[in-house]
Formats: structure tokens, sequence, C-alpha cells
């Protein structure tokens, strides 16, 4: 068992859309050995339920029922984490554009993201996990041990972003993908509850030129570091 391993730390990985965060903490989390905890998994299922059971998402007393009722699951899967929404696999339909145009009006409201913080907590009890989000390092876990913000320009998140997608065959349009991640970081980072913003511990990881490859390890660095 490595050090790390025996350590069982715990890694918050926060920032905009399409920073690389997921890759990175997918990967960093394998590496370590660690659990991986995509909180945006989350959010997006809550949000594709909503969608299902045609509620408007402006209407914040039936999408905080929503939450109260609904059972979001994250397990290990073959190809990676699947996401488990009241015991039926989503991880493939969360992504759909549809979900992430109207997920950050849903990630806004108050008593949603005290549910969801809630569960995080639960999730990260024992550490050992690398959990990425919008406010980990700010609200969910506060005392986590390294707490990144990874960041990168809007051009080169929304070309992520497209190719992503692309691979996924989801069809997309650039200027959409791109107006949609500016508009997503605008309601996120202005929300009041648990706003889109580098905790002040947080080292930042500006990720514009680097490949994922150099994203993880440079996260492996700073955990090696502090070792
Ligand atoms: O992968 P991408 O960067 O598109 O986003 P995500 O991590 O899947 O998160 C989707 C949306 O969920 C964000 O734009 C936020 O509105 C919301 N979210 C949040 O509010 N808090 C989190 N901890 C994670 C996601």
């Amino acid at each position: 068992m490595s050090k790390t391993e025996k350590l069982k730390l715990t890694i918050a990985i926060d920032g905009p859309a399409a920073s690389g965060k997921s890759t990175t903490a997918r990967q960093v989390a394998q590496i370590l050995n660690y659990l991986y905890i995509d909180t945006g998994a989350m959010y997006r299922a809550l949000t594709l339920e909503v969608l299902n059971r045609r509620i408007p998402e402006k209407n914040e007393d039936e999408v905080v029922k929503v939450a109260k009722e609904v059972n979001i699951q994250l397990v290990p899967g073959v190809k990676g984490p699947r996401t488990i929404l009241d015991g039926v696999d989503v991880s493939e339909e969360i992504r759909l554009p549809e979900v992430t145009h109207i997920i950050s009006t849903i990630s806004a409201y108050k008593e949603v993201r005290e549910i969801m913080k809630l569960k995080q907590r639960e999730l990260a009890k024992n550490g050992g996990v690398v959990m990425d989000g919008r406010d980990i390092g700010t609200v969910v876990l506060p005392q986590a041990d390294v707490k990144i913000f990874m960041d990168a320009c809007v051009d080169d998140r929304a070309d992520r972003r497209v190719k992503e997608l692309k691979e996924k065959s989801i069809p997309v349009d650039r200027e959409n993908i791109k107006e949609d991640i500016i508009q997503r970081d605008l309601i996120d980072s202005t929300r009041d509850v648990a706003p889109l913003k580098p905790a002040k511990d947080a080292i930042i990881v500006d990720t514009s030129n680097l490949t994922i490859a150099d994203q993880v390890q440079k996260v492996i660095d700073i955990v090696n570091d502090l070792l």
C-alpha cells in the first residue's frame, strides 16, 4: 500500500465548466487508489429527473421536492464511474445539452444545495477521496487536505467540450456550447449560495495549454509536495 493510500487524503477540485476537472479528478483518483466523486453528475441526475417529470426549472418548490425524493448513487463501472438515478443508469443521458442548459438554475437553489452537501459529506467522510465540483473546497469540504482550482480560457474549454460531445455522438454547435459555458459560469459564480470561486487556500491550475496527462501530473505533484 502506498503512502497516499494509507493517509486517505481528501482532495477537492473546483473550477468552471469544462475546465478539465472531471477527467483530471478521475485519473488522479485512479492513480492514488481513491474514490472519485463527481458532484456535477449528482446535480445532473437531479436535473434529468426534473426534466423527466416535466417540472419547469423555475418552480423551486417542486424542484426541491424532487431533490428530497430521488435516490442518486455514484458507483464504479468497467468504463469508469456510473450515475444511477432511482436504480437506472443515466450516465450518458445526464450529459445531454438539454440537461446542461437548465442545470445552473436548479443548482442555485439553497435547499437543493443543502441536500447535496449532506450527501457529498457522507460520501467523503472516510477520506481517500477526490471530489470535484464548484463549491467543494469552499463549502462542502472546507477542511480538505488539498484544494485545487482548475481554470482555462473559454475558447479552450469550448473546444474540449465540443470534442467530448462529438466522441459521444451527441450533435453539437460550437457557438451554442461556448454561449452555454459562459452563461453557466455567470450563474454559478454569481449565485447567493456556494458560488463558484477558489477557496482562499486553493492552488490555481491554469490548464489552457496543458494536456490531460500534464494536468494529472500537476495534481499528483501537488499531493506529493504535501507529504
Ligand atoms: O462538466 P461540466 O464542467 O460541464 O460541469 P459539471 O461539473 O457536470 O456541473 C454541471 C453544473 O452543475 C454546473 O454548471 C453547476 O451549475 C452545477 N454544479 C454545482 O452547482 N455544484 C457542484 N459542486 C457541481 C456542479
